[in-house]
């Protein structure tokens, strides 16, 4: 664990990359590698992807380098981060554009994506999710599911997944993975969403922050007293990485 010059202790790695093309390539090829070294471990995999500007080539990027490396993705199972409470085609939906360049072009298996149904009355939704979550993702001492790799993106205001600013505390401190939002200052206001708790509990969380204006929102979540959505997830952990094409010191 790295200490600053005040001894504070430095739980979260900044990656710093000139454009959001090399981000996405980079990030992509570092998260193939973990996918190689734990399949090659015969160690499970499940991953919880985000939505966001950067996250098409993002994926299009995985398409690209994991067809590079021959390197199957059919043993992961897909989660989300958050996903708007909308029907899977819909254009808002997180799941129609991961279905689109990710799923499709890897021929991934309906039984290992794990949708989060933004169709369904949020909490049918919230219980199938929580439900099929505790099915197929270890938990740890806690009995909290312990997700291999959850990816970020952030939001002008600090927020991660559909973790926002606004959110009441008893939002905030829930215990269970996901949970319903129903007042997202971001649109669709009705989401759902993976919690701080799971959040502290995954074993990698990588954050992408890429988007003009977002520097200043960035360097205050990644100071010692921030007071972000995506500080707070920083805070409690003990590492977490974060990667950027933002000119931040
Ligand atoms: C969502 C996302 C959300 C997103 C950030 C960043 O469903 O809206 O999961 O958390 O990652 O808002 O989005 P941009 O990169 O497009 O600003």
């Amino acid at each position: 664990m790295a200490q600053t010059t005040s001894g504070h202790v430095k739980n979260f790695e900044l990656n710093k990359f000139a454009s959001d093309s090399e981000l996405a390539h980079s990030v992509a090829s570092l998260w193939l590698d973990k996918v190689r070294d734990d399949f090659l471990q015969k160690v499970p995999h499940s991953v919880a992807l985000s939505g966001g500007r950067i996250t098409g080539k993002f994926f299009s990027e995985i398409v690209r380098q994991a067809g590079l490396r021959n390197l199957s993705l059919h043993h992961i199972d897909f989660f989300w981060a958050d996903e708007r409470c909308v029907p899977p085609g819909d254009p808002e939906s997180n799941f129609a554009l991961a279905n689109r360049t990710l799923f499709q072009p890897l021929k991934i298996a309906e039984e290992k994506i794990h949708r989060l149904c933004g169709e369904l009355e949020p909490a049918s939704a919230v219980e199938k999710a929580n439900r099929a979550i505790r099915k197929m993702v270890p938990a740890n001492a806690a009995g909290e599911p312990v997700l291999t790799t959850v990816f970020l993106g952030v939001g002008e205001d600090g927020h991660v997944a559909s973790l926002f600013p606004n959110a009441s505390r008893e939002m905030n401190d829930s215990k269970e993975a996901f949970y319903f939002v129903e007042n997202s200052p971001k649109p669709p206001p009705r989401r759902i969403t993976l919690s701080y708790a799971a959040l502290a509990a995954a074993r990698e969380v990588w954050v992408i922050a890429s988007g003009k204006g977002k520097e200043s929102v960035l360097i205050e979540s990644l100071s010692e007293n921030g007071q972000t959505p995506l500080a707070r997830v920083v805070k409690s952990r003990q590492m977490t990485k974060v990667f950027t094409d933002l000119s931040v010191q």
